[in-house]
This record gives C-alpha cells, structure tokens and sequence, in this order.
C-alpha cells in the first residue's frame, strides 16, 4: 500500500509540466464541452464532458462546467488525479472523515481546508488524502475545471455526502456527451 502510494504520487509529479501546459494553452478544448449541461445529473446546470477515456478505465480526460453561483455536490473521486481551473475561477471546500467508513450510508465529515483557485492553478488527488470535497464557481462567467484522474470517473459508482446529516448516497454522475458501459 505505502508503494502504491508512492508510486501514484511519483506518476502524479510527473504529470505536473503536462497538466501546466494544457491548462496554459488556448483553442483545443471544443465549445461544445465548456457548455453548462441543463440535464445535468449533478444539478445546477453542470456539465460533465469527457475529452479522452482510456478503453480499460485506468485514465480519462474531462471538463466540468460549473455555472455562475453553482456548487457541485460534495463527492470523492476515488482514483489519484490532478485537477486545474482553465476559466473562471472556483473556491474549493475539502473535507477531512473522521469516521473509519465502516458504515456505507454514513460519514462524518469536517472541512479540512478552503482555496480559491484561478486559471492555471491546479490540485493534486491522491486518495485518501483531500478526495472529499466540492466546488462553487466565485466567477461571474461558468468556470471550467479540467480533470485527468485514473478512472473513469463520471462512470464509476462513487459517492456524495451531506456533511450536516452525516449521510452517504451512491453516486454517478455521467458524462453529458457520452454513455457509460451498460455494466459498470
Ligand atoms: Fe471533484
């Protein structure tokens, strides 16, 4: 397990050069994936847009649009990652669980830490550490956020939590351009 983590954190610092450069540059990602996403399954008009997905589910590349005021629900992710603001800006709300997860229906969660995040700047997910969290755009334009994780996150069945009932749901949140596996 220390390996396994040692080995995500090494893949992720290599990453790093690339990620900065992506969120840097201007004109490849489509106006069609920085559109917010009325049907969205997340709410509040957010959009979830698959850019690349690996065919084994080991990585995928994708932008979330988040609408003016709007806030995702608070979810983990469950898979190491790194995630950038490349417009708008978003202010991050990270939860640390004080419980030992035993019960699936429960969590006990308390805010471990709050950033506020501009074009450019990006966090680094390596569950366990900092993989509860939610985001509300502060920009009076939809900010977008660009995802490279190690799974294939809008598909897999994670987690939301509501941290003032202490409740745990079953949560996937789809991709607006893209179905999922029938079986996943
Ligand atoms: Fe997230």
């Amino acid at each position: 397990m220390t390996s396994a983590i040692s080995d995500d954190a090494a893949r992720v610092e290599a990453l790093r050069p690339a990620f900065a450069a992506l969120l840097a540059a201007d004109g490849w990602l489509p106006d069609a994936c920085a559109q917010p996403d009325e049907a969205s399954r997340m709410g509040s008009g957010i959009g979830q847009y698959a850019l690349y997905r690996a065919q084994d589910g080991s990585l995928c590349l994708f932008s979330l649009v988040v609408p003016a005021g709007a806030a995702t629900p608070v979810h983990d992710h469950l898979a190491w990652g790194l995630v950038g603001i490349y417009r708008g800006r978003q202010d991050e709300t990270v939860y640390r669980r004080l419980d030992d997860g035993r019960d699936s229906a429960r969590a006990q969660l308390e805010i471990a830490k709050r950033q506020q995040l501009r074009r450019g700047e990006f966090y680094v997910l390596l569950p366990p550490n900092d993989d509860i969290h939610y985001v509300k755009t502060i920009s009076n334009t939809p900010s977008i956020s660009i995802h490279l994780l190690a799974n294939d996150t809008a598909c897999v069945w994670r987690h939301r939590f509501d941290p003032d009932r202490g409740l745990v749901t079953p949560f996937r949140s789809g991709y607006a351009n893209a179905p999922c596996p029938p079986d996943a």
